[in-house]
Order: C-alpha cells, then structure tokens, then sequence
C-alpha cells in the first residue's frame, strides 16, 4: 500500500508542476524601469496584451505589466512630452502621433526594444531607425541563449556629425543614416536588400560600438537577435548592460532578490495546493483499506 500512495503522491506531484507551468506560460512579466536623468514616457505597441496603460516614468520609476504570452511588439521611450489631462500632445522624440496612448510605432530617430513571444520567444533592440534613449533587455529565471540585449552607451553625446537631431542646441537623438542620406546602400534595399550586399557602414558601425548588443543595420542578426525562453523580462532605459535587475513584484520592487523570491512564492503556492492533497487523500486511502 505504501508503494501505492508514493505513485499517487508522485503523480500529483506531476501534475502539480504541470498546472503551475501551464499558467505561467499564459503570461509573461514585463518590468519597464527608466534609470535616465529625464522622464520617459514609454510607448507600446499592441498594448491591448498589457494588463494597464502606459504613464509617464520619471527618473527610477518602475512600472509592472501581466502581458499575453502571445504578444508581439515594441517597446520604446518617448522623451520631451506634453500631454494634457485627455492624454493629447506630442513629444519631442520617438511620438507616436498625438496620443498618450500608441497605436502604431514611435517616429525616428529612436531606439526600439523588439519583442515577438512564442515557443521560444525572440527579442532584440533595433538602432535601425536611429536612437533617442540607451535600451537594455533583461531576462529573470530564463532558459536558453538569454543574453542582455541592447546599449551601454548613449549615443547622443557621440552621434557622427551630419546625424545630430538638435533641440535647443542640446542633441536630442541621433538619426540614422539610412533617414538622412537616403541611399540603398545605407537603407539596404534595392542591389543591398539580401544578406551579402547588406553590410555594416562607417555610421552603423559608430552605433554598433555604443550599443554592442542591438541591431545597427537591417542583417545585423548574429549579435542582435536573441532566442529565448523567459517568463520575465526587464526593459530598462538608460540602464547598464552590467547593472543590477530590477522587478516589480506584488507592489514592491526587487533588485537581484527577485530570483529568490519568485522562487520561494511559487514553493509555497505549490505546497499549499498539493499539501492538503496528499494529506487527504493518504487518510482516505487509510480508511477505505
Ligand atoms: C498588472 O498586474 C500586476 C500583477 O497583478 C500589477 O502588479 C500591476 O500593477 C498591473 N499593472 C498595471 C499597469 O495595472
Ligand atoms: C489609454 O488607454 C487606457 C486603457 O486602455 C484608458 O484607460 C485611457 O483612458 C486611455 N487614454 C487615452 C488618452 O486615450
Ligand atoms: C546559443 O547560441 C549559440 C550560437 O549562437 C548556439 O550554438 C547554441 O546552441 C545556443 N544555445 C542554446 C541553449 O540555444
Ligand atoms: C562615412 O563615409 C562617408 C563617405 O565615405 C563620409 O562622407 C562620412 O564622413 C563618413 N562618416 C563617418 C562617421 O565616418
Ligand atoms: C559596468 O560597466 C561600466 C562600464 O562599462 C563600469 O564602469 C562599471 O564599473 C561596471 N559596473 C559593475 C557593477 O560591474
Ligand atoms: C546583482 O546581480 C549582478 C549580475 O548578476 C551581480 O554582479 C551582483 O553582484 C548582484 N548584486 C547583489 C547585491 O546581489
């Protein structure tokens, strides 16, 4: 009979795991942390899969979002925004229109996180379309080639000259030079679209050298493009590729600890549930045996 009960005990077990699994591939965490010296207002695209609406973030604002595990998008910075109580108005970079609330992508020059979340999911931050903001793509509790994504450096004190978007003689943005110059070969289309024909340009390669882990021109996949599993995933502006992370969890926010605490949650979570399991079904087998 002991043999018995250890199967069953091993198959609630199981089973247990397995539930607990199922649901946290419904949703994925994402943690949106804005370490810059200025307000960002984050933009989001497809943001129906985010459990809340975006709002502005000053200077180590944090916000936390449940999102669909089937969501696909981005997540960029908006810098220099006015909006008014309705949530109309503009901002001086990465705007997407006049709404608080994004439908489509933010306007160049900006630097954009790029999320498509599946059986693995794929991230990556894309300078393609200039920069306004250093962007950095964490990871917590992840599986699989889950390295940070995205800048150390900002590239508005060293864009190449001629790339420069100014605002009040202070660089707001660096463009990229596909926006200014218009050519195929730093658009990489027309005799530079395939794989061969497109490759790195004295610009992209400035970019490249600020921002080592994010796209500087269309086929810059070997360095840029990540393939992972990871149930969280921290986006941070104007944060450190070496920095700390930072999660929002139940309200508070975590730096490091969250491994462990998410961990020690789940534990209890599974203990409670298959606890009472156990113990009852042990004490009805007793009895009917
Ligand atoms: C989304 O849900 C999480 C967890 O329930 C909560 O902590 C967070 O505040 C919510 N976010 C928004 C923007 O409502
Ligand atoms: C933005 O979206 C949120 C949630 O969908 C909504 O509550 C809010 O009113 C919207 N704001 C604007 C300005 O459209
Ligand atoms: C990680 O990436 C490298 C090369 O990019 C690949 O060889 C390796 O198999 C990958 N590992 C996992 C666990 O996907
Ligand atoms: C890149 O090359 C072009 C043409 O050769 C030159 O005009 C430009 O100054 C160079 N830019 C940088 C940032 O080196
Ligand atoms: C992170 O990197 C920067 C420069 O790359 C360095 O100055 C700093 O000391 C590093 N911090 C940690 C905690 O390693
Ligand atoms: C936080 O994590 C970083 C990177 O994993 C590590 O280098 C650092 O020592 C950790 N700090 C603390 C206080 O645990």
């Amino acid at each position: 009979m002991a043999f018995h009960v250890s199967l069953l005990l091993k198959a609630l077990l199981v089973l247990a795991v397995a539930v607990t699994e199922l649901a946290s591939q419904d949703t994925r965490k994402f943690t949106i942390v804005n370490n810059c010296k200025e307000t960002v207002w984050p933009g989001i695209t497809n943001s129906g899969s985010f459990n809340g609406s975006v709002f502005a973030l000053k200077t180590g604002q944090t916000a936390g979002y449940t999102v669909s595990a089937t969501w696909s998008g981005r997540i960029w910075g908006r810098t220099g925004c006015k909006f008014d109580k309705s949530g109309s108005g503009s901002c001086q970079t990465g705007g997407c229109g006049t709404s608080l609330n994004c439908t489509g992508p933010g306007s160049p020059p900006v630097s954009i996180a790029e999320f498509t979340l599946g059986e693995p999911d794929y991230y990556d931050v894309s300078l393609v379309s200039g920069f306004n903001l250093p962007i950095v793509i964490k990871t917590v509790n992840a599986k699989g080639n889950c390295s940070t994504a995205g800048c150390d450096g900002d590239l508005r004190s060293s864009c190449p000259s001629g790339l420069a978007v100014k605002s009040d003689g202070k660089v707001i943005a660096c463009d990229s030079a596909c926006d200014v110059f218009n050519t195929d070969e730093y658009c990489c289309r027309g005799g530079f679209a395939t794989a061969d024909a497109c490759r790195p340009s004295n610009y992209s390669k400035a970019f490249k050298s600020f921002c080592p882990d994010a796209y500087s021109y269309a086929k810059d996949d070997q360095t840029s493009l990540k393939t992972c599993s990871s149930p969280e995933y921290v986006v941070s502006f104007c944060s450190a590729r070496n920095g700390t992370i930072c999660s929002v969890h139940k309200g508070e926010l975590n730096c490091n600890g969250s491994t462990g605490l998410r961990a020690s949650f789940y534990g209890w979570w599974l203990l409670a549930i298959v606890l009472p399991m156990i113990v009852g079904t042990h004490q009805f087998l007793g009895f009917i045996m």
